[in-house]
């Protein structure tokens, strides 16, 4: 792993505490997530929460940030579990909280076996407490606890917070908003699955079996460091790639297929999101390419709508349009039946086949976290705020044409998407994807010098 400096997390602590000051000051309380039971004994691999990593760079389960800012006081507090000689022979290292207080750069460190008598203290009088209610069902209850025993002190003259914040309202915002070394780790998981990609694609054959692709995946992903796929692969073959969320990658590959990957890793808890479309035998058939060149010509469209001023679904429409117009020359679209383009886009006729959304944010969680609209209502309407510097997103439009009488046959079970992974920029954006092979030239090329290496 990256070895980012604990300071860059507790520079986050310290905004985040600076933003609790600014509404009056408290108590902020962020868990990781807890482990959950695969079968028998076994464990799900272990991922931290994401809110909880950004502020801490911890990965171990068991643990619990707790923030105290007001006026007179501020200390970061963790939480975190014991060292333990018998279970570290089983399960490996644990830091124990001497060593991550001094690791990770927290005022104070204890054990999560003392939470329960601490935090009753650490709440009495506190102004305000910042939690995400039912994010971690376990603490909730805790917390109803730690709350009641501030409360049977009340004779005393101590009182709990009386308001509760949403803490996860002001990590969103700045988790919204990637510094330099996001972006860097961000550049990393891209630049990986792209290699993943180009190496699925060189190594395809007809004949092959899905997950043989998802297995090459795989391995550029692990090879490279990266800790695990950002999310379940989709490696769609054929008419699977008109299956949205197709997961089960367990299909036999025909020649004459188009096949549509989108895959990508998390290197150090950063996600890509990348989707590459292409035939598995190296060659578009004139159909495929037609269909290929709309949806390319698509994301280039909303490509055109990342940068600063711009509002989130500028590029949705711009691809939207760019579809539909292609959609009715190609006859997917009867004009007859739907009219122009700006009847096909206000009946929404295109969405027979392009039913989803251009992008989203993209970060920590492969759809992270942010507000998509203004907090503002303009005539009915919350406004999608305008793109800004330090915010990722993903272009992602496609088409997906299954069988139907009024379609022509030669589309019939084309699934295309192509989804890029992007940073705004002041002056624009940058392509964090941008050297995964795209145009038809591209990928017939790509694959052209590996089936002639092989042949
Ligand atoms: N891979 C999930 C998505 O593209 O949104
Ligand atoms: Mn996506
Ligand atoms: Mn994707």
């Amino acid at each position: 792993m990256t070895q980012v400096s604990h300071l860059h997390f507790s520079a986050r602590r310290q905004q985040l505490m600076a933003l609790m000051r600014a509404q009056g000051g408290g108590v902020a309380i962020i868990p990781t997530a807890r482990e959950w039971t695969r079968n028998s004994d076994n464990t799900f691999p272990f991922r931290h929460d994401s809110y909880f990593y950004y502020l801490s760079g911890f990965t171990e389960p068991e643990a619990v940030i707790v923030l105290v800012a007001n006026s007179t006081e501020e200390s970061a507090m963790l939480f975190c579990r014991d060292k333990d000689v018998e279970r570290e022979i089983w399960d490996g290292f644990r830091y124990g909280p001497a060593a991550a207080q001094a690791t990770f750069g927290f005022d104070a460190a204890y054990s999560i076996n003392d939470i329960n008598a601490i935090m009753p203290g650490v709440l009495s009088d506190a102004a305000t407490l910042f939690y995400s209610n039912a994010a971690e069902p376990h603490l909730d209850a805790q917390l109803q606890q730690w709350l009641q025993d501030v409360r049977a002190k009340n004779r005393t003259g101590i009182s709990p917070p009386a308001v509760t914040v949403d803490v996860r309202v002001l990590l969103d915002e700045m988790r919204l908003f990637k510094d330099h070394v996001e972006i860097a780790l961000m550049q990393r998981a891209a630049s990986i699955s792209g290699a993943a990609h180009t190496r699925a694609m060189r190594s395809a054959r007809p004949g092959q079996f899905e997950y043989e692709l998802e297995a090459e995946l795989l391995y550029e992903f692990r090879r490279n460091g990266a800790q695990s796929p950002a999310y379940g692969s989709i490696v769609a073959a054929g008419a699977n790639a008109c299956v949205l969320h197709y997961q089960s990658n367990q299909a036999q590959i025909n020649d004459g297929d188009l096949v549509l990957i989108d895959a990508g890793c998390e290197y150090d808890s950063y996600a890509a999101d990348i989707t590459r479309t292409f035939p598995v035998n190296g060659r578009f058939t004139p159909a495929q390419k037609t269909l290929y060149d709309i949806v390319l010509a698509a994301q280039t469209a909303a490509l055109a709508c990342a940068k600063p001023g711009a509002r989130y679904m500028d590029g949705h429409h711009a691809a939207v349009r760019v579809l539909t117009e292609g959609m009715l020359e190609t006859g997917l679209l009867d004009k007859q039946q739907v009219g122009s383009v700006d009847d096909a886009i206000s009946s929404l006729a295109y969405r027979e086949f392009y039913m989803h959304g251009t992008g989203h944010w993209l970060g920590l969680d492969v759809h992270d976290v942010g507000l998509y609209r203004e907090n503002r209502v303009i005539a009915d309407e919350k406004p999608y705020r305008q793109l800004e510097a330090g915010m990722v997103i993903t272009i992602e439009p496609g088409m997906y044409v299954r069988p139907a009488d009024h379609v022509p046959k030669e589309f019939w079970n084309i699934g295309i998407r192509i989804e890029d992974d992007i940073l705004i920029t002041a002056d624009g954006h940058v392509n964090f994807s941008r050297d995964t092979p795209k145009t038809v030239s591209e990928i017939e090329s790509e694959m052209r010098q590996s089936h002639s290496l092989q042949s």
